[in-house]
């Protein structure tokens, strides 16, 4: 089940983002989450296993001003749960939200730690754009992917 981010799921979720953030720490993600959450709810989402309450992933997202593009800060889920279509509802979710805006395109970037997820991000349309080398600090270098929505 997909329901709206709350603040009050931040610490689980936050320690979930931290899987997908090889060298950064759960406060610092809670830190940045926070007012992701409180500017952006239409774009933060939770997804709970279906017998239960237990938090078995989320995505938060923004917009630029103009809100011509969208950008996925982080997407998550738990690893005892992957795939196991948890990801696909989240992303199905987001996608919905940023079509709803009227963005003409979305951007994720990912540590390359992270990069066995590509092919992932590919099946909703997103394409690899750039390398972004020591984006999250030396040696740490990020992939660039991007979806153009149509405009209409
Ligand atoms: C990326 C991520 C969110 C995907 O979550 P997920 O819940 O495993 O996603 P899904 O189950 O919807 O899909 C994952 C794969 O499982 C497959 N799958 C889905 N349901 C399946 C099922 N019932 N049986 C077998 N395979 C299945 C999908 O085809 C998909 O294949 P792909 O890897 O070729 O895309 C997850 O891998 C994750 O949290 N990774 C760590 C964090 C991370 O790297 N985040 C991205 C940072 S930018």
């Amino acid at each position: 089940m997909i329901r709206p981010m709350e603040i009050s799921d931040l610490p689980t979720i936050t320690h979930i983002f931290k899987q997908a953030n090889p060298k950064t720490t759960a406060e610092a993600i809670h830190k940045y989450t926070l007012p992701v959450l409180q500017e952006f709810p239409q774009f933060c989402w939770i997804v709970v296993h279906s017998e239960g309450t237990k938090i078995v992933g989320g995505i938060t997202g923004i917009i630029q001003k103009d809100r011509s593009a969208g950008y996925i800060m982080d997407i998550a889920v738990e690893s005892s749960y992957h795939h196991q279509n948890f990801g696909h509802l989240l992303m199905a979710r987001e996608l919905k939200a940023f079509d709803e805006a009227n963005v003409s395109s979305v951007e994720l970037e990912i540590h390359y730690l992270n990069a066995k997820v590509i092919p992932f991000y590919y099946r909703y349309g997103f394409r690899l754009q750039k390398i972004k080398k020591d984006e999250y600090g030396s040696g740490q270098d990020a992939i660039e992917m991007n979806k153009t929505f149509k405009v209409n």
